[in-house]
């Protein structure tokens, strides 16, 4: 019986064209144009030419903006000076400088005197210009008095790490622990070499997650 009965004609709906339907909705909202109905997909142009901007700046930051390092980053870097790439040569001197300024001259002093009977001098220190390997220690694990310096003992205070220790440290990295000794050791009239990170980073993995060192334990290294 089915097979006679004459379509639904509301099936005949499912063959309806977007346009047909358009128009049909225009007549029943008594002939205002219905303005939802023109939407046109963002053009796939559009998406292409954004996409090309972001890829664009990302390699242009990527090349040029030195990873946002304090140190290298010049704003006024013109692109085929050299670009960032050439510029990563980071001055240890103005980098030990800064970074004295920022951690060390509470304690040591600006004129790296220290402090009577609390903090000893780096000025003349023959910790500071002595082995390269007991005072890259220092630096790395802190210290613990007492400590003779110049022929004045202190014990009052105690020197913190600036490595990586468990449960605090500074953190800091090689090439910033190599530039803050290598500035104190030729700043205030000192006449020592400079430091390498490389023996730094050698130290650090040598010495791993120690902690504090004492005055024996530092005679003991060469
Ligand atoms: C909180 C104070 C404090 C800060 C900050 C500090 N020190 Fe010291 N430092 C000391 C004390 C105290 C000693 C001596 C150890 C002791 O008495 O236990 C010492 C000892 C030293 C020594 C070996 C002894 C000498 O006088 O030569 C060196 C080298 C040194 N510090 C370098 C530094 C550098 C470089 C920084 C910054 C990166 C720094 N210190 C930051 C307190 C400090």
């Amino acid at each position: 019986m089915s097979a006679e009965q004459p379509q639904d004609p509301r099936l005949e709906q499912a063959a309806a064209t977007d346009d047909s339907l358009i128009s049909v909705h225009e007549k029943a909202s008594a002939g205002t144009p219905d303005t939802h109905a023109h939407y046109r997909l963002l053009p796939l142009a559009l998406l292409f030419i954004f996409s090309g901007l972001i890829f664009f700046g990302g390699t242009y930051l990527n090349r040029y903006s030195g990873h946002f390092h304090s140190e290298i980053f010049d704003e006024r870097q013109l692109p085929g000076q050299g670009g960032a790439a050439t510029v990563t040569k980071i001055d240890p001197i103005a980098l030990g400088k800064k970074q004295y300024n920022s951690a060390c001259i509470t304690c040591h002093m600006p004129n790296g005197q220290g402090l009577p009977n609390v903090y000893p001098p780096l000025a003349g220190s023959e910790w500071v210009q002595g082995s390269e390997e007991r005072v890259i220690s220092i630096l790395l694990h802190g210290l613990k008095g007492p400590v003779t310096v110049l022929g004045k003992t202190y014990s009052a205070a105690a020197m913190p790490a600036f490595g990586q220790v468990a449960g605090g440290g500074y953190n800091w990295s090689d090439e910033k622990i190599a530039a803050v000794l290598t500035y104190i050791r030729q700043e205030w009239g000192n006449t020592a070499g400079p430091i390498d990170a490389a023996k730094v980073t050698e130290l650090r993995l040598k010495e791993a997650n120690r902690k504090e060192w004492s005055e024996a334990e530092l005679l003991e290294l060469p």
